[in-house]
């Protein structure tokens, strides 16, 4: 009887370990923090790191030919930043790239790959964007040289929740939708958008920054070939190879680093599954 009670609970606790580790909010943060790295372009870099005390609250300018993309403030202040915005709007906007007034929002935000985001997953990262500490700041509009598209899409309507036991579909999901890894990763086509079809994980991206040029790396098979899982691993989580060269910006590896061993694996598992290139 008192060991049938003690199973019972011990079951009881563990299950609500696991659903505490589940929450919306902490859901959220787990995508905007970790694997979304959604700070690496919204939040202030100053000369030591990202500037914190305007955590999110809009980033320093992207300028690449053709455009100066200034990310936009995504706290929850009410002039400046989404506090105004409903969860459908802010829902929109991320995985649509249409803001409130009906305005098309321009790269390099990954619209193509947001809106493959569940719809569990963008309610999560709204919980979360409510909870951060509001910061008043009006970022310059953004300015590009060539004319946005109409739309980045039909309407998203739903989005089912990804399978989480097959561990390659659910490191496709991270590296796609959730981290945007394969859009960098993949190489540009005519018009500079990566070519998930034909050139999927290839490599060939060119970052300009105050770092100079780098040129996003071929994480197929045939370009991580001498490369051994736990190397991969140390790469995503601290922009350092085994032979201590470091990887210059701008992937996000201080928010890798928190990357849950079960996700990593998912992601190695996922790039080793690719079509080599
Ligand atoms: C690669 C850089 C980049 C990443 C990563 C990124 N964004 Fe953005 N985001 C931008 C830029 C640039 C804009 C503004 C585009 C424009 O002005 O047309 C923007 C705009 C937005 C807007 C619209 C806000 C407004 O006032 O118009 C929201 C909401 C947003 N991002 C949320 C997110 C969230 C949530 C994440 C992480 C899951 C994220 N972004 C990741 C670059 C990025
Ligand atoms: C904003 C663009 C960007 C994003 C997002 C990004 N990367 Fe990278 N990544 C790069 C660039 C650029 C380099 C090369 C840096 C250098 O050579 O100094 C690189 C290098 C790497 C390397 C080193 C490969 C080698 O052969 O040394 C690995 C592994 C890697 N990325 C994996 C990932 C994974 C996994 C993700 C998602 C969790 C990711 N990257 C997200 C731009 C990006």
């Amino acid at each position: 009887m008192k060991i049938v009670l003690l199973i019972g609970l011990s079951v009881v606790c563990c299950w609500t370990q696991t659903v505490a580790a589940e929450t919306m909010v902490e859901r959220g943060r787990y995508i905007v923090e970790v694997i979304g790295a959604c700070g690496n372009c919204h939040t202030p870099q100053g000369p030591g790191g990202p500037d914190e005390s305007r955590h999110l609250a809009g980033g320093n300018p992207i300028e690449e030919p053709g455009m100066v993309a200034i990310p936009r403030n995504i706290t929850p202040d009410m002039e400046t930043g989404i506090g105004a915005w409903t969860d459908a709007q802010i829902i929109t906007a991320i995985r649509e790239g249409v803001r409130p007034d009906g305005r098309v929002l321009g790269p390099p935000m990954p619209f193509g790959m947001y809106r493959q985001i569940s719809d569990r997953d963008v309610a999560a990262i709204v919980a979360y964007l409510r909870m951060v500490k509001p910061v008043n700041n009006q970022p310059e509009p953004s300015s590009y040289d060539f004319p946005l598209p109409e739309s980045w899409g039909p309407p998203v309507d739903q989005v089912p929740e990804p399978d989480r036991t097959d561990e390659v579909a659910y490191g496709a999901y991270l590296a796609g939708p959730l981290g945007h890894c394969i859009e960098c990763h993949s190489t540009p086509d005519a018009h500079g958008f990566p070519d998930l079809e034909n050139a999927l994980g290839a490599g060939g991206m060119l970052f300009h920054g105050p770092w100079g040029v780098s040129a996003a790396t071929n994480l197929t098979p045939t370009g991580l070939s001498g490369k051994s899982d736990a190397e991969i691993k140390q790469i995503i989580t601290t922009g350092m190879r085994a032979d201590g060269s470091r990887l210059r910006p701008p992937m996000g590896f201080s928010y890798y680093a928190h990357l849950t061993d079960g996700d990593l694996d998912a992601i190695v598992a996922y790039l080793r599954s690719l079509p080599p290139r």
